[in-house]
């Protein structure tokens, strides 16, 4: 767990002056200052978290997904991010930082900023990665991340906000999502009743990066296994559904159908300073 390595990258979400990082506490030049949590991670939401912030039992049964069922869709993000020799890498919406975390691991001059507005994310996410900050930030609201100073942006199954990515990307920066194809997780989704994936992703997606991003290629994973009883009991319990109490009682078929679509920051991207960032939701993507 490390914050130093995100000297000069992280920005004060007041009034945006670049904060000086030491152990304790952030301050920016205008004296507005940051506890360091014990757990390595800093708090710059400025508010408390939403209600539906993902739990630590959430974010617990994700990170065994992510260790078991989803390792190979960890192993094709990290590659596919590997490829394109960032340095500086932005995971938003991070959860337990394992995709970063991998990706790292792949880049060894790399350093990254996972973000996530949840605090029980940025807690386990801080220990994911020696080269990793941990930061809570609320992607809506814009990242606290200096203008032009990342060259990806990693968005995997969570929220975006194109503008604000490509304020924070530097010229020919990437960004890498990773969404849900219709087929994924059916079964589970089928016998448990869990919430809808949301129709038309691939063309809310195109809309949403129009004229912010260029498309540079899409890749589709799919698999199937027989998850254990447990297994998917993980899979519900990740997800919003676990606040619905909804739990899983036996093994499933698991179909794993995902798509992982990269992009170049476009040069002369069609929104001015200070436009008001597009929301484009991701939440329901698992
Ligand atoms: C489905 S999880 C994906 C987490 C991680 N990328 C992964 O695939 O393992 C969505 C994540 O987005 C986070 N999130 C939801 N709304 C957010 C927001 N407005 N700003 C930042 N993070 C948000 C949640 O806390 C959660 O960790």
């Amino acid at each position: 767990m490390s914050l130093d390595v995100a000297a000069g990258l992280l920005t004060c979400p007041s009034c945006r002056g670049v904060l000086d990082l030491a152990t304790l506490q952030a301050r920016c030049p205008a004296g507005h200052t940051f506890d360091v949590a014990r757990q390595g991670h800093l708090n710059l939401l400025g508010r408390p978290q939403p209600k539906n912030a993902d739990t630590g039992s959430m974010l617990l049964a994700r990170s065994r997904v992510l260790e078991g069922l989803y390792a190979d869709v960890v192993a094709l993000v990290a590659e596919t991010a590997a490829a394109l020799r960032p340095r500086v890498v932005v995971d938003a919406g991070a959860g337990t930082g394992q995709y970063l975390a991998a990706t790292l691991d792949a880049l060894p001059d790399a350093v990254g900023i996972a973000t996530d507005v949840s605090v029980a994310a940025a807690r386990r996410a801080a220990s994911a990665h020696p080269r990793l900050a941990s930061v809570v930030a609320d992607t809506w609201r814009g990242l606290p991340v200096a203008d032009r100073s990342a060259d990806l942006v990693l968005c995997v199954f969570a929220p975006r906000n194109p503008a604000d990515f490509s304020r924070l990307l530097a010229p020919g920066g990437h960004l890498v999502v990773v969404t849900p194809e219709p087929g994924h997780l059916e079964t589970v989704r089928a016998t448990y009743g869990l919430l809808d994936l949301g129709p038309d992703k691939g063309r809310r997606l195109r809309q949403s990066l129009s004229g912010l991003f260029e498309p540079l290629s899409s890749s589709r994973f799919t698999r199937t296994l027989d998850a254990s009883a447990e297994e998917v009991r993980d899979v519900v319990a990740m997800g919003p559904n676990a606040f619905h109490g909804m739990q899983a009682t036996g093994p499933a078929r698991l179909e794993i159908d995902v798509r992982c679509r990269t992009y170049r920051r476009l040069q002369h991207a069609a929104h001015g300073e200070g436009d008001l960032p597009k929301r484009e939701d991701g939440q329901d993507e698992r």
